[in-house]
């Protein structure tokens, strides 16, 4: 998404100048440090030294994975009949892993050992992408109190967010679609810029309360930080680590819409911190049911969070949250402009008594829920999954090695275009997921489905469905995402018959394991004509 952005807004020549400044000072490094150094008795006939083409091979490997990551993911696992393999890229050993017994010591080893906090840290560069936010790599070391925060807070909100979040998702919507221009006889609907701002309108009010989600500084800022986050952590990774901090601290001060979210966010936040103590004091005080103030509630009680703390945790949770929400839906979009023939099935459970049931407490819509689901799994927006960081090292009981600064991952979306995972891969079966009696009793037919596929949810976690992580670090947002996905799409299904301008066009951009939906695919959103 954001990389196809970047060629046309400003932080395009940031990025580009320093790719190309990566790539310059990153090959030559390579060269002169690692062949030298191992290069004796290694002469080709004519004179090139044998080590020195070997590592520029792998080099070049290394960097292709940027543009062919999930090619490069697919092969190895091909070829690994779920033995451990490992793939290179220009900062990183990943060693893939996929067989639960992998997985079940992955989630055995200790925080200090393996990291989700520092392979999130190496993506993301919060200290110069987050406002200073220079996270712990050990997780834990200042409270796990956001999961309980999101998994159980946010989730046990739902009732009285969801219905507020349909309303505003359907004004915003109307709104968006009468903008947009009438070409040769069609209004054509850019899909990716309109779910950017419907997904975040949605997460600001559940993170953020009203107060923040009607300013409309503090919304564009917050949009264009997704962008300038990804840009901005990209390059800095691709640099030699001599001048990343450097060249870090300088391109983040050119990129303002994180300053502009956290001066926004703090004296809120500082407000909230405020009220704490005078309730403490036995005033009272108002009652709010946001994200800022379950992050400030569930911190450790021995050392409480500062206003700073609690803004940087929600700009990495806003990040990761808008980022992989937005993507995921405009995928669920181009299936829906691509399979029509679902949208009666989907139209008729929304208009049902299914619905206020779902509004209550954000579970149910079997049938939506088998879309979305079969949607991220043909199209997942990520290749990998389980990231850890060695920041230890670590040796798996079968003798596969992490040295320090490896990563460990799943091999995500092989696993899903995986035909033992689930039968008939490769093809799309809308409702495959739904439990063929509900199906029957819904749409009294078979349309859809897979006889050969085991039922299942959106939101489970099972070593078929690795699409929110592995064992106790599962995405705790994953009830609220699934939550407001299906508000989000349902609202879609709804008002238009969609279907897309130009479906020979290329959808995606791939760039390292992730595929992107292009920003420049447009959709034909008709409005449903009321059957009298
Ligand atoms: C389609 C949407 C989403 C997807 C696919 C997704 C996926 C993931 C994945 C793969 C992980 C890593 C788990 C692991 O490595 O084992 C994760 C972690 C996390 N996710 Fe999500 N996520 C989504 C939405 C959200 C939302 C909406 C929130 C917040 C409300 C959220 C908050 C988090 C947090 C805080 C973690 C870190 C958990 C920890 O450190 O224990 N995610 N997510």
């Amino acid at each position: 998404m954001a990389l196809l952005v970047l060629l046309v807004n400003d932080v395009s020549s940031v990025f580009l100048y320093g790719l190309i400044i990566a790539v310059m000072v990153s090959l030559p490094r390579y060269w002169l440090v690692s062949a030298g150094a191992e290069s004796k008795n290694s002469y080709t006939i004519t004179g090139i030294p044998q080590q020195l083409l070997t590592l520029l091979k792998t080099r070049w490997r290394a960097w292709l994975f940027l543009i062919n990551g999930p090619a490069i993911i697919q092969n190895g696992y091909d070829k690994s009949n779920e033995q451990p393999y490992e793939v290179f890229s220009p900062d990183n050993r990943y060693v893939f892993v996929s067989k639960d017994e992998h997985i079940m010591e992955i989630d055995a080893a200790p925080d200090t050992v393996l990291s989700l906090q520092a392979a999130s840290k190496q993506m993301l560069q919060p200290k110069y992408t987050m406002a200073g936010f220079n996270w712990f790599d050990r997780r834990g070391t200042e409270g796990i109190g956001f999961v309980r925060a999101l998994r159980t807070l946010l989730t046990n909100n739902l009732p009285e967010v969801l219905p507020e979040l349909r309303i505003s998702a359907s004004s915003l919507m109307d709104e968006m679609h009468a903008s947009h221009p009438v070409v040769n006889d069609v209004k054509q609907s850019p899909l990716l810029p309109m779910i950017l701002h419907l997904t975040a309108l949605t997460n600001a009010r559940a993170f953020f309360g009203q107060e923040l989600c009607r300013n409309e500084d503090f919304m564009r800022s917050a949009m264009n930080f997704i962008e300038q986050t990804l840009a901005l952590a990209e390059m800095i990774r691709l640099l030699p680590n001599s001048i990343a901090p450097m060249v870090g601290r300088a391109l983040g001060k050119k990129l303002r819409s994180q300053k502009e979210i956290y001066k926004a966010m703090i004296p809120i936040a500082e407000e909230r911190l405020r009220l704490k103590e005078q309730k403490r004091l036995g005033h009272e005080v108002p009652v709010h049911h946001d994200c800022i103030q379950w992050i400030m509630e569930t911190a450790p009680r021995a050392q409480p969070w500062s206003a700073d703390r609690i803004v940087h945790e929600l700009m990495a949770i806003w990040f990761g949250s808008v980022h992989v929400m937005t993507t995921t839906i405009a995928f669920a979009m181009h299936d829906l402009c691509l399979h029509p023939e679902y949208a009666a099935s989907l139209r008729a459970e929304l208009n049902s008594e299914a619905y206020a049931e779902f509004e209550k407490n954000g579970k149910g819509l079997p049938l939506l829920d088998s879309f979305i689901k079969e949607s991220a799994r043909l199209t997942p927006v990520e290749s990998m999954s389980t990231r850890r960081q060695a920041i230890q090292p670590f040796t798996f009981s079968d003798g596969t090695h992490l040295a320090i600064g490896d990563w460990v991952v799943t091999p995500l979306r092989a696993m899903l275009h995986d035909d033992t995972h689930f039968p008939s891969a490769s093809s799309f079966h809308g409702f495959r997921h739904v439990h063929p009696q509900v199906l029957e009793n819904l749409t009294h037919s078979k349309f859809g489905s897979l006889d050969t596929q085991e039922p299942s949810q959106l939101t489970d976690v099972n070593k078929h469905w690795h699409v929110w992580g592995t064992g106790r670090m599962a995405c705790p947002g994953r009830y609220y995402a699934a939550a407001a996905m299906k508000t989000i799409i349902g609202q879609f299904v709804l008002k238009y018959d969609s279907s897309l301008v130009d479906e020979t066009e290329s959808r995606f951009i791939s760039w390292r394991s992730f595929i992107y939906p292009r920003s420049r695919t447009k959709a034909v959103l008709k409005p449903v004509v009321a059957k009298s």
